[in-house]
């Protein structure tokens, strides 16, 4: 099989390991890629559409693969379909899911997914008098993609009006939602779909601050661990039935059919689990912690996704667990510092262990920072212990200037 894949962070990196794992693959070219990409495939510096389709009037594909949101929500996949190549990625339609947080909430409504109450406004002033006249705190949510700066979980009253000052002046922001705040754990749920059939992948937990405990401002995501002790793998697939299986079957019933891996983001709250969000594409870390525990052909599962023969049977499972520590940049994340020189020790690197790129660089024969996120340390293990000593001991085989990590990835998981 021919595949392209697109994106060029520590997912697509994950991805272009487990692709390459594939007995099925003859060849394999990553759009644009990254250093560490490069080491292990072909790359291809294409970074628009038009360079895609180019490229693809050249080089018979049997498969595109696009790993982040922007071309997604863009209509890549839209595009490449038309020419007549199975693509594994959300259409534009369909990725709207992700890219307003409006039209998902009124998806589960209208199929009755369990997520938060809410309100859209298309006007800061109707909005502002709401929460004036509601008298209480809310979360608010600009609509459209703001890349982890549009949301804000504003205490009170007076810190929820400036929220909405704040987020009405993204260009994200041109419709604000106000919803009601839930409590309780987090987990990320990704699933395969091929517009009919959801296949839920283990579960996995994010960790969204840039401190340990939860402190400080919110990154892109900062490490995971999967599975979850709590959300076994039939678990896993029966939450997917009862959060994604309506939605799936709502937007095949408009001829918007969802093809791709769809990400909730659920919180397991005191009357039962409720989406805070859905993505259109499969996470960022926890792609990284997820694809070490399929077992059977992750290539072949998603060329299944994109020509509608997705069945329950595509993928198993391994046993054990993985963890994901994320190495970010100096002033990560407000101000992240590029060119920083990056030194990797490859025999400090345990067994089980690996690193992936995110936001490195080549800068003549130097590696060095080009990103908030830079590299993804990954241990897998027999149990959550031994995949975090592994993740931790993949870390100490990296070095440069500002690096920073937390340490207490998967804590929550130690029982
Ligand atoms: N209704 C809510 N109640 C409590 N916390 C929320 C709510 N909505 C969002 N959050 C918090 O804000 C974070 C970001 O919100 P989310 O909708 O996932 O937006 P994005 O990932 O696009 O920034 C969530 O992971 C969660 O911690
Ligand atoms: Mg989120």
């Amino acid at each position: 099989m021919r595949v392209l894949l697109i994106g060029s962070g520590g997912r697509e990196h994950a991805l272009t390991k487990a692709f390459l794992a594939s007995p099925r693959l003859t060849t394999l070219t990553v759009a644009p890629g990254n250093p560490g990409i490069a080491h292990d495939a072909p790359t291809a510096p294409l970074t628009s559409l038009a360079e895609v389709q180019a490229w693809l009037a050249t080089h018979p594909t049997d498969l595109v693969v696009i790993g982040p949101e922007a071309p997604l929500a863009a209509g890549w996949s839209d595009a490449i379909r038309a020419l007549g190549i199975p693509v594994f990625g959300a259409s534009q339609s369909a990725a709207r899911l992700e890219s307003s947080k409006g039209f998902a909430k009124q998806v589960m409504q209208r199929v009755a997914v369990p997520t938060a109450a809410f309100r859209v406004f298309h006007d800061t002033a109707e909005a502002s008098a709401f929460v004036r006249q509601s008298g209480q705190a809310w979360v608010v949510k600009a609509d459209g993609l703001a890349a982890g700066k549009g949301v804000i979980v504003a205490e009170s009253m007076s810190e929820t009006l400036d929220a909405i000052a704040q987020l009405a002046a993204l260009p994200a922001g041109e419709r604000i939602l106000l919803e009601e705040r839930l409590y309780g754990p987090e987990v990320s749920l990704i699933a395969l779909s091929d517009g009919q059939t959801v296949l839920a992948l283990p579960s996995a937990r994010d960790h969204k601050r840039i401190f340990d405990g939860d402190e400080g401002p919110n990154t892109g995501g900062m490490g995971a661990i999967a599975p979850l002790n709590s959300i076994t793998q039939p678990v896993a697939q029966q939450l997917a039935e009862i959060v994604m299986q309506p939605v799936i079957a709502m937007l095949a019933a408009h001829q918007t059919p969802f093809v791709g891996a769809l990400y909730a983001g659920l919180m397991l709250t005191e009357h039962g689990p409720k989406v805070i969000e859905f993505n259109a594409r499969f996470g960022d870390p926890e792609t990284q912690v997820i694809l070490p525990l399929c077992d059977g052909d992750v290539l072949l599962a998603l060329y299944a996704a994109a020509t509608q023969a997705l069945t329950p049977a595509t993928l198993g499972w391994r046993t054990g667990a993985a963890a994901c520590v994320v190495l970010s940049s100096a002033g990560y994340p407000d101000a992240p510092r590029s060119g920083d020189v990056i030194t990797i020790d490859p025999t400090k690197i345990p067994a089980n262990g690996t690193i992936l790129h995110a936001g490195t660089r080549r800068d003549g024969n130097q590696l060095v920072t080009a990103g908030g996120r830079v590299l993804n340390a990954v241990g897998y293990g027999a149990d959550v212990v031994s995949a975090l000593r592994t993740a931790y001991a993949t870390v100490d085989a990296v070095q440069f200037a500002g690096m920073h990590y937390r340490l207490d990835i998967g804590q929550t998981e130690l029982v």
